[in-house]
């Protein structure tokens, strides 16, 4: 859609690259940047994009005028350009088309003595991070923040469509959620406050108000360690059910995420192309996902210790690092869903398993290909007297959850929620290396720029 101040910029209807299929034949404007100019005997080949897309230009030296024919000839990488041309199928073409350029307004032109830092050819990791307000503009890191947005938007609709109230937790806090070692202190007025690590706790608050809720924002985590897996800021989707138990959690969980999978493969099927990434991993995602308990996840880890297959002898009663995690999900072709691990190695906020009082009702779901936990929740301690305990046994300040207290005196009922981390979802469905590259600017333990 034109904006009154796009139409200022130029007179003539404008389209995307996306869009150009529906133009074969017709004269059409493009608004973008140079991606790339080849240049052959008295041909240019102009590569442009405008965020929508990318569509090579033809520009024969007969067909414009001398002065057009060389100020895109001096068109440097990244220059802003408004281009006209008639679109032509080619079969050849990335998109299957291309444009016969007639005419090229350009907006700014990169001064090529001070050329565009990414080139199409390779740069290391951390220069590219270093430079990450212009990498987003790459092909590829453009496809992942299309998914991303898919993937939100997707969750999003998925509770919104099954009713639930989407409930926005506060970000400065006075307590810990997930644990003290990894707050993030604020000076609040000369009064101690924390980023939130989770919405959790005040969402528990709305559910007993509104029944089904959720919350979708940034949490924090200050994370000291450096693994592909961890940022310390991050954004989680918390969907909170009143009467809800450990059983009810799984089969939310693993219809949220076949949701989402089948959603993205519905909308971003080019961006998923785009990325390269084995589209038929993701067809495999449907529900039921394959359970097993953490007694049994041990025993696996055992085996393939006592196979040689992995380094490290998992001792029963410890939290599964990075490396065990990866080699459980590896796996399985769908996600795999840890239940019932030892209360000791989890949040305090945990109901303790019936059966087995030593155990959380609690889930973690792997992601397969060896991504490991995107999910982590549980059903929550329903008694006053039990909920107390540990707080004091966690060493977490009473006070600071009296309120959360409050909601085991009033009408305490069953309830369970879960989080999922929207980048390591992002990362598991594109396929991605490292989280770095699943939110548009990530923030690490020695990243804070741009
Ligand atoms: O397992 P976590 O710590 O669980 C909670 O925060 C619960 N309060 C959620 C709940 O029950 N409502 O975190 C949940 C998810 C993880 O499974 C992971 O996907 C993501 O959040 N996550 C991180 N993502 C990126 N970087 C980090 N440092 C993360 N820590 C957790
Ligand atoms: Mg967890």
């Amino acid at each position: 859609m034109n904006t009154p101040a796009n139409t200022a910029i130029t007179e003539k209807p404008v389209t995307t690259i996306r869009e150009i299929g529906q133009h074969e034949g017709q004269s059409v404007t493009i608004r973008g940047w140079l991606y790339n100019l080849r240049e052959s005997g008295k041909l240019l080949f102009p590569i442009f994009r405008d965020g929508s897309g990318i569509i090579q230009g033809v520009v024969p030296k007969n067909a414009v005028s001398p002065e057009m024919f060389e100020s895109i000839k001096n068109l440097t990488q990244e220059s802003s350009v408004i281009v006209t041309g008639k679109v032509r199928a080619d079969k050849r073409a990335p998109g299957g088309y291309e444009l016969d350029v007639t005419d090229a307004q350009v907006l700014q032109r990169v001064n090529p003595d001070d050329p565009y830092p990414i080139t199409p050819k390779e740069h290391g990791v951390d220069f590219l991070m270093e430079h990450r307000h212009l990498w987003v503009r790459s092909p590829r890191q453009a496809a992942v923040l299309r998914i991303r947005a898919e993937i939100i938007k997707a969750a999003r609709d998925f509770l919104d469509e099954r009713g639930f109230t989407l409930t926005d937790p506060p970000i400065l806090t006075p307590a810990a959620c997930e644990g003290t070692t990894t707050l993030f202190p604020v000076d609040y007025f000369d009064e101690q406050a924390y980023l939130t690590q989770s919405g959790q706790l005040y969402i528990e608050a709305t559910a007993m108000a509104l029944g089904k809720v959720y919350s979708f924002g940034p949490t924090f985590r200050a994370e000291k360690s450096k693994t592909r897996r961890h940022l310390t800021e991050f954004w989680m989707v918390e969907p909170e059910v009143a009467y809800g138990t450990l059983d009810d959690l799984m089969v939310l969980a693993e219809e949220f995420i076949s949701f989402i999978v089948a959603r993205v493969l519905e909308r971003r099927r080019p961006e998923l192309e785009t990325i390269g990434r084995d589209i038929s991993k993701l067809e495999k995602i449907a529900a039921p996902f394959p359970r097993i308990t953490y007694d049994e996840a041990v025993q696996m880890l055992q085996d393939a210790h006592a196979k040689g297959l992995i380094e490290n002898k998992f001792e029963y009663g410890g939290d599964f690092g990075s490396p065990d995690e990866t080699y459980i999900s590896s796996q399985f072709e769908r996600p795999v869903m840890v239940h019932r691990y030892p209360a000791a190695v989890k949040a305090f906020y945990m109901e303790p398993d019936p059966e087995r009082p030593e155990l959380a009702l609690c889930v973690d779901v792997l992601a397969p290909e060896g991504y490991g936990e995107i999910i982590g929740g549980s059903q929550r301690a329903e008694s006053y007297d039990l909920l107390i305990k540990r707080i004091h046994e966690h060493e977490l300040p009473e006070e600071a959850f009296r309120w959360y207290l409050d909601l085991r005196k009033f009408g305490s009922v069953p309830h369970a929620g879960f989080g999922m981390g929207i980048e390591r979802a992002v990362a598991w469905i594109c396929g991605l290396e490292h989280v770095r590259e699943t939110i548009p600017f990530a923030r690490t333990l020695h990243r804070l720029y741009p």
